[in-house]
């Protein structure tokens, strides 16, 4: 199984999700096998995506991040009991969050069990291998810095040297994410190594995203 993940960040607007759902969800995906798409789009759209993609039992929901918080007076907080239900996945610890929202392995730990203890499965990303991964936590995504929206994508060799080094419990899922597209998702997608990519701005446009799709097995 491979898994595309489609992270939107703090793009769309209402009327900017139906156009792409209704684009995306007009592909033929007989062909497709073996795939595990996960959009993420921002919190309020998160229903909206998810009643097009019902009867698309290969596409799944996530959401950018989730509370630290189980409930109660922190105005403005989404947490994991609200979530529940409505997504599978959390993207945790992003290398946004980490930096503009000061976010700390050890309120990423608390993130991931909130996460876990909901039935959501946390995508935690991390940077490099300073960046720690909590316990329980079955998917990975190796996330460079340099790479994040700069066209700049890691070789191959080299992230799978980081994975290595990463010393990720055996079954954990490895993704890459940084710089994605439709030109070099084959080459991460087609390597054993590898389990999924994490794709920002190359998500955005509908037609790139079902390329990437496409391009597992290509
Ligand atoms: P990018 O973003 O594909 O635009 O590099 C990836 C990410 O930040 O998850």
């Amino acid at each position: 199984m491979k898994y595309i993940i489609a992270n939107w960040k703090a793009n769309s607007t209402y009327q900017d999700i139906n156009v792409w759902m209704d684009e995306f969800s007009n592909n033929d995906f007989t062909s497709v096998h073996d795939v595990e798409i996960i959009l993420c789009p921002p919190f309020p759209f998160l229903t909206q995506v998810k009643e097009y993609v019902d009867d698309m039992p290969f596409v799944k929901i996530g959401s950018q991040d989730i509370s630290q918080f189980s409930e109660g007076a922190y105005t403005g907080e989404i947490t994991a009991s609200m979530l529940q239900k409505i997504i599978d996945y959390a993207i945790i610890g992003h290398s946004e969050r980490r930096s503009h929202f000061n976010e700390t392995n050890e309120l990423l730990e608390i993130k991931s069990q909130q996460a876990i203890q909901h039935d959501i499965k946390p995508i935690l990303c991390v940077r490099n291998t300073m960046d720690l991964i909590p316990h329980n936590v079955n998917i990975v995504a190796y996330e460079p810095v340099e790479s994040i929206g700069t066209g700049n994508n890691q070789s191959v060799e080299m992230v799978i040297s980081v994975k290595h080094s990463l010393n990720i419990p055996p079954g954990t899922l490895f993704i890459y994410g940084g710089s994605v597209d439709e030109t070099n998702a084959a080459l991460y997608l087609n390597n054993s190594e590898i389990d999924g990519v994490l794709v920002g701005s190359a998500s955005l446009d509908p037609k790139k995203f079902y390329d990437i799709i496409r391009a597992v097995n290509s």
